[in-house]
């Protein structure tokens, strides 16, 4: 039977239990997924026959047969095959998942449809979490799709403009925190422990983690190999991702779906990188990094709760960590604009800024297969994106000032 367990002491919770933390030693916790009744349900290959979905996956999703799912249509990203960056960076087999094609703009979708259908499950009428933006976004749109009250906590000043528009137009009370996103989560986590009827969607609910695993899914179905790549980056900052992704690399594998696993390598910025600082250490703690700072606003976390899953998913898998500088992911994400016509925010460039670094430094092979991860639609801060580019021309409404402007000559 399908559970909720403890990472580090592996105590074993009901699956319609509501609990974030563990009751025996504090630590967070995960879904352990039946995969021999998983194996059994899907031997006759029948989820294939659904799009490409997070709920093409619902024998490998802890909801109950019965519950009908909150859904706008999660999933089934773009994998773009991309030649001329490649060609750039060195690279010869290099992928974009372009995950800013999900309903909401961002990966918190796939999350988000199993944690609210999950919520409505459990009679839930209140949700809230804390976020950077995104996940605000997401979460506010899937309580309104339920019809269920949602309160999100941001914080104050430091969140971009489009998805404070999202959570905002979808109804959800936004209380801007005078404070970072670490302290915003912090209340949150109170209020849900103190209000047992406010049920938590950060992603230490591990509810969330399960959406967005399929991640992984997709990415060996898409592949014209139908395995796992050789490497994969994401971008890294309250880590639910990347500890999701390993997740459904491993289901996989352990369905003897795919043959193989890829090297987990997890981008920060360099000012908000408690984690790529204790991998490069070797150490197996995190030391959290007390004013976290970068212009990818979306990854601005200096205590990622799931750290320890992503330590664990990137030694695990053989992966590594990387930082990279706010010039480096701007720069990133102005050249995969241009070159590949893919529009993402900062903090979604970070994953091919961190992917440049790594070649360059020759830590990434040139003939590898690379999946890149790229979290969040560019829309989502149209203010960052106009800032570095060049301003529009101001003409006068006449032909030969057009002409002019354009540098062609007039008869
Ligand atoms: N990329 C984007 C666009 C994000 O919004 C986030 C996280 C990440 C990457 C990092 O993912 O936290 O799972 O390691 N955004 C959260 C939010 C924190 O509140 O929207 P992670």
């Amino acid at each position: 039977m399908s559970c909720q367990i403890c990472i580090n002491c592996h105590e074993k919770y009901g699956i319609d239990e509501i609990i974030y933390f563990c009751k025996k030693c504090g630590d967070i916790l995960e879904i352990k997924i039946d995969l021999e009744k998983v194996a059994l349900t899907i031997k006759t290959g029948d989820y294939k026959r659904a799009p490409l979905s997070v709920w093409r996956y619902r024998d490998f999703m802890p909801i109950h047969d019965a519950t009908s799912v909150v859904t706008l249509g999660e999933g089934g990203t773009g994998l773009h095959y991309s030649k001329r960056l490649g060609e750039i960076l060195g690279l010869t087999d290099l992928w974009i998942k372009n995950e800013g094609e999900n309903p909401t703009g961002s990966f918190k979708d796939r999350g988000m449809t199993v944690g609210v259908t999950k919520a409505v499950e459990l009679g839930a009428s209140h949700v809230i979490c804390a976020s950077t933006g995104n996940t605000s976004a997401s979460l506010a749109a899937y309580a309104a799709r339920a019809g269920i009250r949602c309160t999100v906590l941001i914080p104050s000043g430091k969140i971009a403009y489009g998805k404070l528009s999202q959570a905002m137009i979808h109804g959800a009370k936004v209380l801007q925190v005078k404070g970072n996103f670490d302290e915003a989560l912090e209340f949150v986590l109170k209020l849900a422990e103190k209000h047992r009827s406010i049920y938590l969607l950060n992603s230490i609910n591990p509810f969330r983690i399960e959406g967005q695993k399929s991640l992984g899914y997709e990415i060996c179905e898409q592949l014209c190999s139908n395995d796992a790549p050789d490497r994969l980056i994401v971008p890294v900052g309250n880590a639910g991702n990347i500890s999701a992704i390993w997740k459904g690399f491993k289901e996989f594998y352990n369905l003897d779906l795919i043959t193989k696993l890829p090297k987990m390598t997890g981008i920060q910025a360099a000012g908000s990188a408690p984690i790529a600082k204790a991998i490069k250490s070797h150490s197996s703690k995190i030391i959290p990094v007390a004013e976290p700072e970068t212009v990818a606003t979306a990854i601005r976390i200096g205590a990622p709760v799931s750290w320890k899953k992503a330590i664990n998913a990137i030694n695990e898998s053989h992966g590594i960590a990387e930082t990279v500088t706010d010039d480096e992911i701007l720069d990133a994400q102005k050249l995969l604009a241009q070159i590949e016509g893919i529009f993402v925010e900062p903090a979604s460039a970070a994953s091919i800024a961190g992917l440049r670094k790594l070649v360059r430094n020759g830590i990434i092979n040139k003939d590898e297969r690379v999946v890149c991860v790229t979290t969040g639609h560019g829309l989502k801060d149209p203010d960052t994106a106009i800032k570095m580019c060049e301003k529009p021309i101001e003409v006068d409404a006449e032909m030969s000032a057009i002409e002019k402007a354009l540098g062609i000559k007039t008869n």
